[in-house]
């Protein structure tokens, strides 16, 4: 099973066995780190499903879209590595993806 890496805001870190084709927010939710808020269910209308994704595997992940981009830039903590992780479909191929949870707004 591939494995996702999830830093939480207290600077732990979680290795979890995830399933593939589902997003890297449900993955987060499900393994039990309720500061990751995901108001919105997965709609791309809330942003508290905000991550910042770390190392080499970034470039792998599809682009950003407008929507994305929009909500991305109504956080106060935005960075270059910023991510809404309901809009990551985790895949075989991201084994062993780095994201952190990244500060309430
Ligand atoms: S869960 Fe709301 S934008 Fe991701």
């Amino acid at each position: 099973m591939p494995t996702l890496i999830v830093t939480t805001r207290d600077g732990s870190e979680q290795s979890i066995d995830a399933a593939t084709n589902v997003s890297v927010m449900e993955i987060i939710r499900d393994a039990g780190a309720d500061e990751l808020l995901a108001l919105c269910g997965g709609c791309c209308s809330c942003a508290t499903c905000h991550v910042y994704v770390d190392g080499p595997l970034a470039n792998q992940l599809p682009a950003v879209t407008a929507d994305e981009n929009d909500l991305l830039d109504s956080s106060d903590h935005r960075q270059a590595n910023s991510r809404l992780s309901c809009q990551i479909n985790f895949t075989a191929e991201l084994d062993g993806l780095r994201v952190t949870i990244a500060p309430e707004d």
